[in-house]
């Protein structure tokens, strides 16, 4: 392993680590997210913080979406990974599932190439979530349509079941 690597491991060990931290005062702040939160729609859905919209950039983050009613409750959990995409005002978000459509193994994210490969049995996606490479044959689940900019913080809504 040579130096680079080494230096691309801290940092991406670092960006896990922010966006892990700036979850973290969300569960003491929960409080403000309670159900009159229009972003529950009256019920409708379930809200997962995944932390300060600054923590995020070009590299996809892994993160647990935790999923919680208006009454604060975990409702469920969803492995996804979040990235942002351009910059000042055109900046937007990309999230996608992190679960592999071929057999539902985790893919991990390789930045040396730019995408992300599942360790079972080697399918590749890119980072719009296509599939590059088989056994999977359909693109991995994208929610950026479920996510909510508020605050300077990102949510991820999740319909009520
Ligand atoms: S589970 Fe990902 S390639 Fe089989």
């Amino acid at each position: 392993m040579d130096g680079s690597i080494s230096r691309r491991s801290f940092l991406r060990s670092a960006a896990l680590l922010t966006a892990v931290v700036g979850c973290y005062p969300w569960r003491s702040a929960s409080a403000a997210l309670d159900s009159a939160d229009p972003k529950f729609d009256g019920g409708k859905f379930w809200v997962a913080e995944l932390g300060g919209a600054a923590d995020f950039g070009s590299d996809p983050v892994f993160l647990v979406a935790k999923y919680k009613n208006g009454k604060g409750e975990l409702m469920d959990e969803e492995k996804i990974y979040v990235r942002a995409a351009g910059s000042g005002d055109k900046k937007s978000y990309v999230v996608l599932s992190a679960i592999c459509t071929h057999l539902k193994c985790k893919i991990d994210y390789s930045a040396d190439a730019g995408k992300f490969k599942c360790p079972c049995h080697k399918s590749e996606f890119s980072l719009d979530g296509e599939v590059l490479k088989k056994p999977a044959k359909r693109d991995l689940p994208n929610y950026s349509d479920r996510l909510v900019v508020e605050a300077g913080k990102l949510y991820l809504r999740h319909k009520a079941e």
